[in-house]
């Protein structure tokens, strides 16, 4: 019988569904220290955000039966993928799940920046009436540049495009034929988009995408999403570009440090947070569980 330890949790359905076809599971959250020692008897493991699969917690496995880890969710910047490689395992993750719950969030931060949301919120609750103060911007007719043109800036792409914005595109695959929005090269994307929304993972070779420089290309006054990573943002620089008014809004849900450590950041008046909960929809976690299962069942039944 396989062993699969579920480290950071994964839906009930799905434990359940695994066990159903027999494999036996462990739904249980080690400590760093001791987790690589642990690995050695599971034959899989499954993890979100939380655990970090590094160098060294892999040697500690090393010897052991671990051939297969899955990241239930896209981002696989927590599994030291070069180490599972060496050793001979296998990484998946689950890219289609969540890309209609990202991309979402990322529109719900643009609406909650271009109308203050979220300062509305928090001001009226503390007895305030800004009625004056909140005069906002519509995004109907604006030009939204996405940075990422994978599954869930395509999927973003869409919504958008059905209300009334204008996409363009830059990815760093260069133009795709099967997308129909405009590509351009970062730097003309940057100096064109009132709202620039990010879709990338954090690159470790070439560092931060978005710095003082690349803000400063763009319009006065525009927004900017990040819903990717937090190190695609250089957050000190956006912090300038908003106090300066040359970023109008910015909508962040994932920070250089998680949990986030930047209090000035998220008390900014013009900025809308959120505590990395692109993927935190019922529908992406069923259907994150759903292909767990599925890359589960592949793999073992091919060994
Ligand atoms: C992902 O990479 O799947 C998302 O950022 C969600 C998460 O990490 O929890």
């Amino acid at each position: 019988m396989y062993k699969i330890l579920v480290s950071d949790g994964l839906q009930e359905n799905a434990i359940n569904e695994l066990i159903k076809l027999g494999f036996s599971v462990t739904d249980e959250h080690y400590d760093k220290v001791i987790l690589g020692e642990k690995l050695k008897e599971f034959d899989a493991l499954v993890i979100r955000s939380a655990t970090k699969v590094t160098k060294e917690v892999l040697e500690k496995a090393s010897g052991g039966k671990l051939k297969l880890i899955i990241r239930a969710g896209v981002g696989i910047d927590n599994i030291d993928i070069y180490s599972a490689h060496e050793q001979g395992i296998t990484v998946k993750n689950t890219p289609n799940a969540s890309s209609d719950s990202v991309a979402e969030l990322a529109l719900a931060h643009m609406f909650a920046v271009a109308r203050f949301i979220g300062t509305s919120n928090y001001t009226m609750r503390n007895g305030e009436w800004n009625k004056k103060k909140y005069e906002g911007i519509e995004i109907s007719g604006k030009t939204l540049g996405i940075i990422g043109m994978g599954r869930i800036g395509k999927s973003l792409a869409n919504k958008a495009t059905a209300l009334g914005m204008n996409v363009i595109y830059n990815d760093v695959f260069g133009k795709q034929d099967d997308v129909k929005y405009e590509f351009l090269e970062l730097n003309d994307l940057l100096r064109k988009s009132d709202f620039i929304s990010l879709h990338v993972p954090y690159d470790k070779e070439n560092g931060t995408l978005i710095r003082k420089e690349e803000l400063n290309l763009m319009k006065d006054g525009a927004y900017i999403i990040n819903c990717a990573r937090g190190k695609v943002v250089d957050e000190e620089a956006l912090l300038e570009a908003l106090d300066s008014g040359k970023i109008a809004g910015a909508g962040i849900d994932v920070f250089e440090v998680e949990p986030n450590t930047n209090e000035i950041l998220v008390n900014h008046p013009r900025v809308s947070c959120t505590p990395h909960i692109g993927a935190s929809t019922m529908e992406a976690q069923d259907r994150i569980g759903e292909e767990v299962v599925s890359v589960i069942k592949d793999f073992f039944t091919k060994l």
